[in-house]
C-alpha cells in the first residue's frame, strides 16, 4: 500500500504535499516523510506515525525546495521506525516507493560488496542506491532503466535528484500511480483522489511506464524507452463526499449515508419508466454463462459470498467464490463460457488485480464490480459495473460494501430475466422490492442507540461470535470482519448449523453472540442454534425481522430490523453489525477511521 506524492513547480512545494499526504493516509500511517531539493542538496525530513507529526516538523523547520516528493508508509519490510521511512536518500537521489522489491537481500548484497552502507532494513533503498551507482556513468533516462531492470516484484517510484534538480520522475510496475497537470506545475500521486484538491486533469501510468515531470511539462516513456503519448482524462468533482461535514469520523458519516448508496445506485441501474435493468454491451451474453466466479478480498470476498446465494436461488448458474489471494495460485481451467466477476472498492488491490491478469491471460471473460472507476481493475476488465458510492475514506468498508452488494443483487435478478429463469413479474416484483430499499436502510438505520448501548456488552469480552445461515452467513462474516477489524476484537463468523462440530466449544458464560435470524426458511433452525448458545451462557443479540416475544426469552437483547423481500435482508442486517464495530470501537477510544496496522488500498501482496 503505501502513498506517494511529487510535485514539480516553481515555487515552495511542502505545504502542498502535506496537504496530498494527508489525503494519502488511508494508505498507510505507520510513518510519512518528503524530502526537497534545497539550495542544490536534497533536504528530507521524516517522522514516526502520522503527517500532523511530519507538519510540526516543517513548522519548526521549513522546508522550501521547488519540487519534491512525499510518502505515507504502511510497513512491510523494516518496523515502522524513522529509519525505514521514506523517502531513502542519498546524496545524489531521493526515493519513495509503493510495492515490494523481492530480490532485495541479493540487490543488497552486491551492493554492499561495492561498498555501499545501509541506513534502513528497507527494500526500498536498494533503489536509491542502484540509481546512485548508475547515475556515476549514465545520463538519468539510462540509469533509471538500468535500475528498474535490477528490481523484480512490483512499484510505484517517485525519484528526485541533486543532479537534475528540476525533474521528478515516476514509474510504475504492478503498483498504482497518477500524474496530474496544474497551472505551471505538474504532479505525481498514488491515486486521483490525492491529485483532486490541485487538478482535475488526469493520465494514469500502465505497467512499465516511466515519467519525466518539470514544472512546464510531461514526458512519458514505455518499458522499450520509446517516448509516448498517454490520454489526459478530466475527473468530475466530488470533492463534498470527501469531507466530514458534521460527522465525528468518514466512518460514521459513510454508515448514515447509506441509504444515499443505495438511491444512487438503484438509480443508475434500474430504468425507472421501463421498470428494466440497464445492462448494455454485458461482455458475454447471459444465456451461454456456464459457470459464474466470483472474486475479492476480505468485505469485498463476503459481498461475492452473498451473491452467490442469490444467483444460485435466481439462475441455473454454476456459481464459484475465491478468495483473489487463493485463486491467482491456483491451478484453474478456464472456460470461455464462463464469467469472471472481480468485486473491489478501490480497484487496485494487488490480489484481485493479479487475479484478475491471470484471467486475462486466459482470455475468460471479465467483468468488474469498484467503486473507483478510473483505478487498475476498472481498467483491465473488460467490463465495469460501478457501484457509484462516492469516495470512501473509512478503512473499514461500509457503504460500499452495500453497493457491492447492490450491483451484484441487480446483476443476479438481470441474468435470470434474460436467461427466462424467473418470470417478467417475478422480475418487475423483484425491482419494485428493490426500490424500497433505501427507505428500509434509512428506517434500520434508527438503531443507532440502541446498538451503542448494545456496545457496552462488549467491553469486557474476550470475543464474540456472529451466527448466521444462508444469506445471513456471510453478514455473520462480516459482521465479524468488522469488529475485529476496528475494535480489535477477536470475532469469529460462523454458517449458524456449524457451530456443532466445534466452535461450540468456544461459548462459555458472557460471551456476547449476535445470531442473524430473518424470518426465511431458515429461521427455526437458526433459533434453534441460538438455544444451544444460551444453553452453554452465551450472551444472545438477536437481530431479526420477527417479533416473536417467547423467541425472545433468555435471549439479552433482540433487534427488530425492517421486514423485506428475504432475498434483500442481507443489506439491512449488515447496518446493525457496523453500527455494533462502530460503537464498540468507540468506546474503547480506538482510531476509527484508521484502524492499526491497516491501509485501505491494499497494493501489496
Ligand atoms: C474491510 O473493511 C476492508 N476495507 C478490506 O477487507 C477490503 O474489503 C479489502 O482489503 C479489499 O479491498 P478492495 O475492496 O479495495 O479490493
Amino acid at each position: 500500500m503505501c502513498g506517494i506524492i511529487g510535485i514539480a513547480s516553481n515555487k515552495s512545494v511542502a505545504t502542498n504535499i502535506i496537504q496530498s499526504l494527508k489525503k494519502l493516509e488511508y494508505r498507510g500511517y505507520d510513518s510519512a516523510g518528503i524530502a526537497t531539493i534545497v539550495n542544490g542538496d536534497i533536504d528530507e525530513k521524516k517522522c514516526i506515525g502520522r503527517v500532523d507529526n511530519l507538519e510540526k516538523i516543517l513548522f519548526k523547520n521549513p522546508s522550501n525546495g521547488p519540487l519534491g516528493i512525499g510518502h505515507v508508509r504502511w510497513a512491510t519490510h523494516g518496523i515502522p521506525n524513522q529509519a525505514n521511512a521514506h523517502p531513502h536518500s542519498s546524496e545524489e537521489v531521493s526515493v519513495v516507493h509503493n510495492g515490494i522489491i523481492e530480490n532485495s537481500n541479493e540487490l543488497k548484497k552486491n551492493l554492499e560488496k561495492k561498498g555501499y552502507k545501509f541506513k534502513s532494513q528497507t527494500d526500498t533503498e536498494v533503489i536509491t542506491l542502484l540509481l546512485t551507482d548508475f547515475l556515476k556513468k549514465f545520463d538519468l533516462i539510462n540509469a533509471i532503466n538500468k535500475t528498474l531492470e535490477k528490481l523484480n516484484g512490483s512499484f510505484a517510484l517517485g525519484i528526485i535528484f541533486k543532479k537534475y534538480n528540476n525533474v521528478v520522475v515516476g514509474a510504475r510496475r504492478g503498483s498504482p500511480l497518477a500524474v496530474g497537470y496544474g497551472p505551471e506545475e505538474n504532479y505525481l500521486g498514488s491515486d486521483s483522489y490525492a491529485l483532486k484538491s490541485m487538478t482535475n486533469k488526469i493520465t494514469y501510468l500502465d505497467d512499465g511506464d516511466l515519467c519525466v515531470l518539470t514544472s512546464g511539462k510531461v514526458e512519458f516513456y514505455n518499458l522499450k524507452n520509446i517516448k509516448i503519448n498517454k490520454e489526459i482524462l478530466t475527473l468530475s468533482n466530488d470533492k463534498h463526499a470527501a469531507e466530514k461535514g458534521d460527522y465525528k469520523d468518514f466512518m460514521s458519516k459513510e454508515i448514515n449515508e447509506q441509504n444515499i448508496t443505495a438511491k444512487t445506485c438503484i438509480k443508475e441501474y434500474v430504468d425507472q419508466l421501463k421498470q428494466d435493468i440497464n445492462l448494455y454491451n454485458f461482455p458475454i451474453k447471459p444465456e451461454i454463462i456456464n459457470k459464474i466466479v466470483l472474486i475479492g478480498c476480505g468485505t469485498a470476498y463476503h459481498s461475492c459470498v452473498t451473491a452467490k446465494y442469490w444467483f444460485e436461488e435466481l439462475t441455473n448458474i454454476a456459481i464459484e467464490v475465491d478468495i483473489a489471494s487463493e485463486f491467482r495460485y491456483r491451478k484453474i481451467i478456464f472456460d470461455s463460457n464462463n464469467l469472471y466477476i472481480f468485486v473491489s472498492q478501490s480497484g487496485e488491490t494487488a490480489d484481485t488485480l493479479a487475479a484478475l491478469d491471470l484471467c486475462k491471460k486466459n482470455k475468460a471473460k471479465t467483468c468488474s464490480i469498484v467503486n473507483v472507476v478510473e483505478s487498475s481493475i476498472a481498467r483491465t476488465s473488460e467490463f465495469v459495473l460501478p457501484i457509484h458510492a462516492g469516495p470512501e475514506i473509512g478503512v473499514a468498508s461500509t457503504k460500499t460494501f452495500i453497493g457491492q452488494m447492490l450491483v451484484l443483487y441487480i446483476l443476479a435478478i438481470k441474468i435470470s430475466e434474460v436467461r427466462k429463469e424467473i418470470s417478467r413479474s417475478d422480475y418487475t416484483n423483484k425491482i419494485n422490492e428493490l426500490k424500497k430499499l433505501p427507505d428500509l436502510i434509512q428506517n434500520t438505520l434508527n438503531c443507532q442507540d440502541k446498538m451503542q448501548i448494545i456496545a457496552k456488552d462488549f467491553l469486557q469480552a474476550r470475543g464474540a461470535m456472529f451466527l448466521g445461515r444462508g444469506l445471513s452467513f456471510p453478514i455473520a462474516l462480516e459482521g465479524a470482519l468488522k469488529l475485529k477489524e476496528l475494535s480489535y476484537l477477536h470475532a469469529e463468523g460462523y454458517p449458524a448449523g456449524e457451530m456443532k462440530h466445534g466452535p461450540l466449544a468456544l461459548i462459555e458464560e458472557g460471551l456476547p453472540v449476535v445470531i442473524l435470524a430473518p424470518k426465511d426458511r431458515y429461521f427455526e433452525k437458526t433459533i434453534s442454534n441460538m438455544q444451544e448458545v444460551i444453553a452453554r451462557g452465551g450472551k444472545v443479540i438477536l437481530i431479526s425481522n420477527e417479533s416473536n416475544n417467547i423467541i425472545s426469552e433468555n435471549v439479552r437483547f433482540t433487534l427488530k430490523i425492517p421486514a423485506t423481500d428475504d432475498l434483500l435482508t442481507p443489506f439491512l442486517m449488515t447496518i446493525p453489525l457496523q453500527l455494533l464495530a462502530y460503537h464498540v470501537a468507540s468506546l474503547k477510544n480506538c482510531d476509527i477511521d484508521k484502524p492499526r496496522n491497516l491501509a485501505k488500498s491494499v497494493t501489496v501482496e
